[in-house]
């Protein structure tokens, strides 16, 4: 059946960190060439997360073949310190997480005045009626769907009603903060998570693991 919609269509963000390492710059080729919107980085530190991604020599150079608005996303402890790093990259968003920040204003102003889009990130347990005083100064709310740290993990439904809860109260106050999920997104729970409210979805295994991934960012641009 046809569908008809009268909203924009969702934001789609590939997770480099599901790409195949041997051969980073075809995968990144293939994001550039496709229809997602953006290309999400995920940067880990051992600390804040037990896993680490990619050091700054190496991003430094993606960078420079990547095409896409870059969507950071610091799984780091005081991730203040690399606010100049990566506005030299130019990215677009970078995200911090609220459980690493114990001045997020501070940071998320500091985000700002550097010229990117500041966004927070809740762990599954943090409730987002804790984002009260700090919703008005964020540009996007990250709720992650699975414990951060590696890609493939199973999706943990009770982020589903987080993101309803938030979503309400962005329309309550009349705030135009983005709504993006990350961790264990497919197709069909891609559908449910923009019906609850969410804006951007982050996807890895499901993309990067898939035999065509263009087609099939394609098709959640089309479908979701
Ligand atoms: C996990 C990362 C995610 C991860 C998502 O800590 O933040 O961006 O790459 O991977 P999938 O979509 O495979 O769950
Ligand atoms: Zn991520």
């Amino acid at each position: 059946m046809q569908k008809f919609k009268f909203t924009m269509s969702v934001t789609i963000a590939p997770s480099l960190l599901s790409a195949n390492f041997l051969r980073l710059e075809d995968d990144i080729t293939m994001v550039n060439q496709s229809d997602a919107d953006w290309l999400h980085l995920d940067v880990m530190d051992g600390v804040f997360v037990p896993n680490i991604s990619l050091g700054f020599p190496m991003i430094q150079q993606l960078a420079q073949i990547m095409t896409k608005p870059l969507d950071v996303h610091l799984m780091v402890v005081e991730p203040q310190k690399f606010i100049p790093f990566f506005q030299a990259l130019g990215v677009r968003s970078l995200s911090v997480h609220y459980e690493a920040c114990t001045h997020l204003h501070r940071v998320v102003t500091e985000i700002k005045g550097a010229g990117m889009k500041a966004c927070v990130v809740l762990n599954p347990h943090t409730p987002v009626e804790l984002l009260t005083d700090i919703l008005e100064d964020t540009d996007m709310v990250l709720i992650m769907s699975v414990n951060p740290g590696f890609g493939g993990q199973k999706f943990i439904p009770h982020t589903q009603d987080k993101i309803r809860r938030l979503k309400e109260m962005i329309v309550a106050r009349n705030l135009k903060t983005l709504i993006e999920v990350d961790g264990g997104v497919n197709l069909e729970r891609g559908k449910l998570l923009v019906e609850a409210g969410a804006d951007v979805l982050v996807a890895g295994n499901f993309i990067f693991n898939a035999d065509n991934p263009i087609e099939l960012i394609r098709r959640m641009k089309q479908e979701i």
